[in-house]
């Protein structure tokens, strides 16, 4: 067995802390840095980041990229970004990387820190395919070929379903709430439910692709007309309106554009624009 590579943390916030600990856990020598000073046991902590950047793998995993983009130098060999950004500025960092000589992998981390080093923790990334140390930490999956921003990209699609259904989910709540009904209760119909729904989204990627949308299911009039009543039913129940009230508008917006007949996909055209 070959020797480890030496690896750094930068920041040991909630998920930096889980990656040192799983570092540590697979037996690798770890260097740590953080903004407020921390110990991490069986770690090295250092005050500065330049003491860090001599480790052969320098993890970052900061809030924001505005706050790891003035500690980075050309000092680091291999710069692995699990900080959470947008495609492009994953982007900017890779060139920033190539044009000093750094070796640049960009993951993000599909996963909470309780799961890190467990196999339910997704990492996915792109730019360089060097990725021993992602191991550590769950199940690498490379989605770059040639562009650092994809991992981000998927990242993000990914959370905005995530999103839009905890959004969902809470509505949900307040409204059967509002009328005494416990979560407790309610929750197992909405995982039936949202299990039943997920099945439907190939035959929907499929139609966002052929761009045919013709339906003998369900029409986007009919949704249209749902989504002004759950909006006016959370009105109704002193709810705020804010999630619903958004939907309908933009379901709206793909009916008066002639999607009336269509499907649920064809809102992808309003989407798109
Ligand atoms: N937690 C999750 O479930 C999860 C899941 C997937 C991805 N992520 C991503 O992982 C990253 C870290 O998240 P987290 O949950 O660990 O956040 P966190 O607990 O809030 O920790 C934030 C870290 O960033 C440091 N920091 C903030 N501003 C800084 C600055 N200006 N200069 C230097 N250090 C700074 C903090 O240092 P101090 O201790 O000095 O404040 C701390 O180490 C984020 O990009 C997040 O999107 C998190």
């Amino acid at each position: 067995m070959g020797i480890k590579k030496t690896v750094s943390v930068l920041g040991l916030g909630r998920m930096g802390s889980s990656l040192a600990k799983a570092l540590v856990d697979q037996g690798y020598e770890v260097t740590v840095w953080n903004r407020t000073p921390k110990e991490l046991p069986n770690t090295r902590s250092v005050a500065t980041p330049q003491e860090a950047f001599k480790s052969d793998v320098v993890i970052t995993c900061l809030s924001t990229y505005d706050a790891q983009q003035p500690l980075l130098t050309n000092e680091i060999k291999t710069l692995v970004n699990l900080t959470s950004g947008t495609p492009e500025q994953a982007r900017a960092t890779a060139r920033w990387a190539k044009d000093n000589g750094v070796e640049y992998v960009d993951g993000v981390i599909m996963a909470v820190p309780q799961q890190i080093g467990t196999e339910q923790a997704k990492i996915f990334f792109s730019g360089s395919e060097n990725h021993h140390v992602l191991q550590a930490f769950g199940e690498p999956v490379y989605v770059g070929e040639d562009d650092a921003g994809l991992a981000a990209l998927y990242d993000l699609a990914l959370l905005g379903i995530m999103w839009a259904m905890f959004g969902g989910y809470l509505q949900a709540v307040a409204l059967v709430g509002s009328e005494g009904i416990a979560p407790e209760r309610f929750t197992p119909m909405a995982m039936s439910w949202l299990n039943e729904m997920s099945t439907l989204l190939p035959e929907m990627g499929e139609e966002t692709r052929t761009r045919q949308y013709e339906t003998d299911v369900s029409a986007l009039d009919i949704n249209v007309a749902g989504l002004r009543m759950l909006t006016e039913a959370n009105r109704e129940q002193g709810l705020d309106t804010t999630i619903p009230q958004a939907l309908h508008d933009l379901f709206e917006r793909a009916q008066r554009h002639g999607h009336g007949t269509h499907s649920i996909a064809s809102v992808i055209e309003e989407i798109r624009k």
